[in-house]
């Protein structure tokens, strides 16, 4: 093959990115997009005997960046056990569901450097993941020479903190100052989980003494929306207070919203939100369910109103990612809190789900396909420092999905590529759904079969922040 000639040609489909969608050819050389033009059928037709170079016609499909998930826990020691997706089987399921990169969470161990805690996970992402990855690093033991390290590890590439208020390795309000204030200084992000650990703890203890242990929707009762949307609003008041960058995690809340609208009215854009699909999709109601143990998570679903004021929030632009905090554990486990919810590991699969349930929506008429876009892939990529990530535009890694808004889909467990034995998604039916993806040009999945390979995934070397602020 010339080695100028393109690798990948694709012809005849709608690129659609986060404010555009137009018909258009496009071409991959490297592994990046080279070229996007109107029509590149005479390049196709001199190349179509040519060795090692595909031609696809995606005539009536769209042609859209890949997603990016930036909210994964892929084999993460949590709950007693470990989330039953490793880095293999999670950014398989990710790339079968339209995801050719993703954030996981470093969660720092007592005593362990920033430095080591990264390392441990690199390397068995660099050796298992199939897609590309990159981390965001969870500080759960703070001192001096950690403040001191975060700027090291920004220049690894890790441009985001993450604490939480909640769990074991909660963090109090002087050690969330001090990291706010540091990652601001370094040109880092940090992302929480908001929720009042205080109020939770009081309303678990008493529905335990009222013998609903057994029930799972008492873990819904136990962390109500003001308890999630009291913490948000103390998380914003810090950001605010220091006018630092502060990434909400997992909104999940009404009153949550409304905080971050309030930000951003009063000039803070650079305090933003994430929401995840299973908040989009589901209710508190699916904790009626007889399997609703296995959707126990935290936050938990909430009310309708918050499922409405999610949707509204992602189409005003006040919430700019879509992730899927995907966590997830085998139901015997989650029957380890048959009789006490307390007992259940928090957390759910969804990574192979996200992207096609965003595109569906938008073909229902939620939201645009370019907010789809927009929430799932391009806002990410600039929100986290993914600089070759998220669009489709030249220069960019050739990270597309092809997507058929003509084929009906019905979701079912067995037809995923993820190592849990349920989904919350069961028989959901969907609007058109992705029929190929390319992670930096190569062909990945295609028409329901995967085509990867586990270490094929790179790191990601995130940029600090320079400009990240929030544009609705
Ligand atoms: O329940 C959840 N969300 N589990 C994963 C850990 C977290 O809180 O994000
Ligand atoms: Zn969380
Ligand atoms: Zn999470």
């Amino acid at each position: 093959m010339n080695s100028s000639n393109p690798e990948l040609v694709i012809l005849n489909g709608t690129i659609v990115t986060a404010n555009e969608t137009f018909k258009g050819d496009v071409a991959v050389k490297d592994g990046r997009i080279s070229m996007i033009a109107e029509s590149l059928q005479d390049l196709a037709d001199s190349l179509s005997n040519v060795e090692g170079v595909d031609i696809i016609d995606a005539q009536g499909k769209y042609v859209l960046p890949a997603a990016i998930d930036c909210h994964t826990h892929l084999e993460m020691e949590f709950g007693g056990t470990v989330s039953s997706d490793d880095y293999t089987s999670g950014s398989r399921a990710a790339i079968c569901g339209g995801v050719a990169s993703y954030i996981d969470f470093v969660i720092q161990r007592k005593g362990e450097s920033l430095k080591d805690a990264l390392q441990r996970r690199q390397v068995l992402a660099s050796a298992k993941s199939c897609c590309d990855y990159g981390f965001h690093i969870a500080i759960t033991d703070l001192n001096e020479s950690i403040l001191e390290e975060m700027e090291e590890v920004v220049k690894l590439g890790v441009n985001s903190f993450k604490v939480f208020m909640v769990y074991s390795f909660a963090i109090d309000d002087e050690i969330f100052a001090k990291i706010l204030n540091r990652a601001k200084a370094i040109g880092a992000r940090v992302s929480v989980h908001a929720e009042n650990l205080g109020l939770l703890n009081m309303l678990t203890e008493k529905y335990i003494a009222e013998g609903h242990g057994n029930d799972p929707y008492y873990h819904y009762l136990s962390r109500p929306e003001f308890c999630e949307s009291e913490a948000v609003a103390r998380a914003v008041h810090f950001a605010k207070s220091f006018d630092a960058p502060l990434y909400i995690v997992h909104l999940a809340c009404k009153d949550g919203v409304e905080e971050i609208i309030k930000a951003h009215e009063q000039g803070f854009t650079q305090i933003v939100a994430e929401t995840c699909p299973q908040y989009l999709a589901f209710t508190s109601d699916v904790y009626k369910r007889p399997d609703a143990r296995n959707f126990v998570c935290s936050p938990p679903m909430k009310g309708q109103e918050s499922q409405d004021a999610l949707w509204a929030a992602i189409n005003s632009g006040q919430i700019s990612t879509v992730a899927t905090d995907h966590c997830p554990f085998l139901s015997t486990e989650k029957d380890w809190g048959k009789d006490d919810f307390r007992k259940i590991p928090n957390g759910m699969m969804g990574i192979e789900n996200m992207y096609p349930f965003m595109l569906s929506s938008a073909l229902q008429g939620r939201i645009t396909l370019n907010k789809a876009v927009a929430v799932c892939s391009t806002n990410v990529a600039r929100l986290f420092g993914c600089s070759t990530k998220g669009s489709i535009s030249v220069g960019k890694d050739a990270d597309i999905v092809i997507y058929n808004p003509d084929t009906k889909f019905t979701i079912t467990h067995d037809k995923m590529h993820d190592c849990c034995d349920h989904s919350i998604w069961e028989g959901m039916e969907l609007q058109g759904y992705p029929e190929m993806t390319f992670v930096r040009g190569k062909l990945c999945f295609e028409n329901g079969k995967f085509k990867g390979e586990a270490g094929y995934g790179k790191y990601l070397v995130r940029e600090p922040l320079q400009s990240v602020a929030f544009q609705p």
